[in-house]
């Protein structure tokens, strides 16, 4: 075996494996056990889901180089499953949240049942290849739903009147940056070069060539204030800024603001429900929790435009990162870096191959009808970050840590 793999290093992943697993239990120290089985939306999931679903994917990688050793837990992937259709049928999505059993407790221990046969299988001395790079998938699955947790735990803890905070911590001044960067017309590479040294999704590759023509990107997300503007302008109760479907959105849903702000008439102020509580609207502070179809009627009405993926994917490489190496730091800072909205469709590059095996269902079976988002939140793990990561979701979603950067053309 190649020395310089990564896969080789057995040790390196028992390490990455355990930091995970554990980082996850440490996101829900705070809750209290009703906290867990709570799905406020249909498209929320309950806090127990995750630790069993996150769970039941290493089961998945196990149970195809040792079906015996997972037979305890065969029917797990009935409630556990998402939407990996070969592999069965499974638990309606917008139902897990009346499921009160498998408790909270016996969650936990399929936890330490699994996690003990990962670590025995990454200790053994004739470890299997592929069965590594599937851990290795596994781990960057569960980053990913740390920060969905993150996403539906905030949700969650907003339904109760006293807007509970998930940590006290307090809030950190956020440096918001008022810098572009500018693109020079010409011939760039966009996209993850496939190597076997390195971890990313499949969505990322191959590295192809895109034209980009002469513009300027912004370095640092809208703020409150300015989005403040756009209310007091009344862009929520006219059409003249909203694509046709947005603002069929605004009327139907009646939305006149942010999803997480909140207008308390005695004092006649708004307020932001963050993970840290409920308190006055920063107007320094990024606005997030933004729909696509509300980012692209701040660009118009401000005169700009969202930047396309691959202008924001060069406008990351120009830049450094605020991403964070741990979710308490990064709570800390909530909303100093958010996914940024492109005005990108989620669409296969140029001979994208999708990932083999029961992971083919991963991500190329949502490319309609979503966009593309980048940069990486709070909530997103550094670890798990590289510039070329592809988000993606529904116009009309925003519970996602999402944020809007603008883009000018130069031309
Ligand atoms: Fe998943």
């Amino acid at each position: 075996m190649n020395s310089k793999s990564q896969y080789s290093h057995s040790n390196d992943l028992v390490e990455r494996f355990n930091a995970t697993r554990n980082d996850t239990l440490n996101i829900c120290e705070n809750l209290e056990t009703e906290d867990f089985v709570i799905q406020s939306e249909s498209f929320i999931s309950p806090p127990k889901w995750h630790l069993g679903h996150t769970t039941w994917f290493f089961q998945e990688i196990l149970k195809r180089y040792d079906e015996k050793i997972v037979e305890k837990y065969s029917s797990s992937g009935a409630i556990y499953n998402s939407y990996y259709k070969k592999l069965g049928d499974h638990w309606d999505q917008s139902k897990r949240g009346i499921l009160s059993r498998p408790t909270v407790d016996e969650v936990l221990s399929y936890r330490k049942f699994i996690d003990d046969l990962i670590i025995e299988t990454l200790q053994k001395d004739n470890f299997n290849k592929d069965c590594l790079k599937l851990i290795e998938l596994g781990i960057h699955h569960e980053q990913q739903h740390q920060e969905l947790l993150l996403m539906d735990i905030k949700h969650i803890l907003f339904q109760n009147i006293d807007y509970p905070a998930l940590y006290e911590t307090k809030n950190n001044k956020i440096e918001n940056e008022t810098s572009w960067t500018h693109i020079d017309e010409g011939l760039y590479q966009i996209g993850h070069e496939i190597n076997k040294q390195k971890f990313s999704y499949d969505n990322e590759s191959p590295m192809h060539n895109v034209y980009l023509y002469q513009s300027k990107i912004s370095n640092g997300f809208v703020t409150n204030g300015q989005f403040l503007e756009f209310i007091n302008d009344n862009q929520y109760l006219k059409p003249d800024c909203w694509l046709s479907l947005g603002w069929d959105w605004v009327e139907k849903h009646k939305v006149s603001s942010p999803l997480y702000w909140n207008w308390i008439k005695k004092d006649e102020e708004w307020y932001e429900y963050t993970l840290r509580g409920l308190h006055k609207l920063d107007l320094t502070r990024p606005v997030s929790h933004i729909s696509y179809f509300e980012a692209s009627a701040f660009a118009k009405w401000s005169g700009y435009r969202l930047p396309t993926e691959n202008e924001y994917e060069y406008s990351l490489s120009q830049n450094s990162s605020h991403l964070k190496e741990n979710y308490l730091e990064a709570i800390n800072i909530e909303g100093q870096a958010l996914w940024g909205w492109t005005s990108s469709s989620y669409e296969p590059y140029p001979g994208y191959k999708e990932f083999e095996g029961f992971v083919k269902e991963y991500n190329g079976k949502f490319m309609c009808q979503q966009y593309v988002l980048r940069g990486g939140s709070f909530a997103t793990l550094k670890s798990h970050f590289r510039n070329t990561y592809r988000n993606f979701y529904h116009p009309e979603q925003r519970w996602m840590f999402s944020g809007i950067k603008l883009a000018k053309d130069l031309n």
